[in-house]
């Protein structure tokens, strides 16, 4: 028998053998002729025994082969459905659809941080970081905090050793950004800062910080309240109100407290404090080497959760950190 008429021969009973398959055997033919070693591919194997002058035909006839063995599994495999499961686990219904993996996505409070730098970046201010291992220079002396202030206790924060601590707020970014450049600055910090309270639902030992500075020649407190009221509102929405109220703080004179107003779907309503804010002191200024004759500024810090947690009506800041899939999803 000839190459040529061998060829033939296995493509004939190939076809027939292909008659009698089922769902279950359909896989077996495709490997005995068309798997890697399979009859196709040794008959392939031998065009090499061809005469010269007979290569191009013979050629031809195994591309046909295949071409026909191919042809008859897909149409085969399109009547029978898929093939018995060869390799792969029998148990179970393996023509039902997969499992969709989940996808993750940004947490919320990630979100929310990118939301607040896009109203911010709006108007003019850029974004800096700062260290979250602070020293007590940063956290406390180069905002006019004095030794005796409550604040620096001990066990109301997180220290490494007497002069190195977890920063318990992000007004540490204010004194790094003046240090490293001259006025004007005009940046947003958001990060987390480390305070030793007893977790309950609006309190963490970690949380996080959006501070604001402005320091330029000529910025007043009505420059102030109109950005915080703009940023309120584009965060809030426009309904909502703002309200400024008197406070202390040893790096901002005056001070104030930022307060927004909340309508509930009941139709009270309520102001929820969001931070502190005011005009930076001239104490400040000045240990940045600010010339504090020229230049005025403003500054601010808000509670990053406080906000999210109002807006998406989350009812306790745990749900924030536990990881918990089923609460995160839904952001
Ligand atoms: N750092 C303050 C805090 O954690 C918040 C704050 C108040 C920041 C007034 C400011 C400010 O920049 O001007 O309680």
């Amino acid at each position: 028998m000839s190459l040529l008429e061998e060829i033939e021969a296995l493509k004939a009973q190939a076809l027939q053998a292909s008659g009698e398959l089922t769902a279950a055997t359909l896989e077996d033919w495709r490997i005995k002729y068309l798997g890697t070693k399979g009859a196709v591919k040794a008959m392939m194997g031998r065009l090499k025994e061809a005469p010269r002058e007979d290569k191009p035909l013979v050629g031809k006839a195994l591309n046909e082969l295949k071409g026909a063995l191919q042809a008859r599994y897909d149409e085969l495999s399109g009547e029978l459905g898929p093939g018995k499961p060869a390799r792969r686990v029998a148990a179970g219904d393996i023509t039902l659809p997969g499992l969709r993996p989940r996808i993750g996505h940004v947490h919320l409070v990630t979100q929310t941080i990118n939301a607040i730098c896009d109203i911010f970046g709006r108007m003019g201010f850029t974004v800096a970081y700062g260290p979250e291992v602070e020293d007590e220079l940063h956290n406390f002396v180069a905002l006019n905090i004095p030794a005796s202030h409550p604040a620096r206790d001990p066990l109301d924060n997180f220290y490494i050793d007497p002069y190195t601590m977890l920063r318990s707020q992000t007004s540490t970014v204010q004194i790094r950004v003046m240090e490293s450049q001259e006025p004007p600055v005009r940046i947003i910090a958001p990060g987390r800062v480390y305070r030793p309270d007893t977790v309950d639902a609006t309190h963490s030992f970690m949380f996080h910080q959006v501070e604001g500075l402005y320091v330029d020649e000529g910025v007043t407190m009505a420059d102030l309240k109109t950005c915080l009221d703009q940023f309120c509102k584009a965060y809030f929405g426009h309904e909502i109100a703002t309200r400024f109220r008197p406070s202390f703080f040893p790096f901002t004179e005056p001070s104030a407290e930022v307060d927004v107003l909340f309508h509930y779907d009941d139709g009270s309503t309520k102001w929820i404090e969001l931070g502190g804010c005011g005009m930076v002191d001239p104490n400040v200024l000045e240990a940045v080497g600010y010339d504090s004759e020229k230049y005025t500024g403003y500054a601010f810090g808000m509670g990053i959760e406080r906000m999210l947690m109002r807006r998406h009506n989350v009812p306790d800041i745990r749900l924030l950190y536990e990881n918990d899939v089923r609460f995160l999803h839904q952001f």
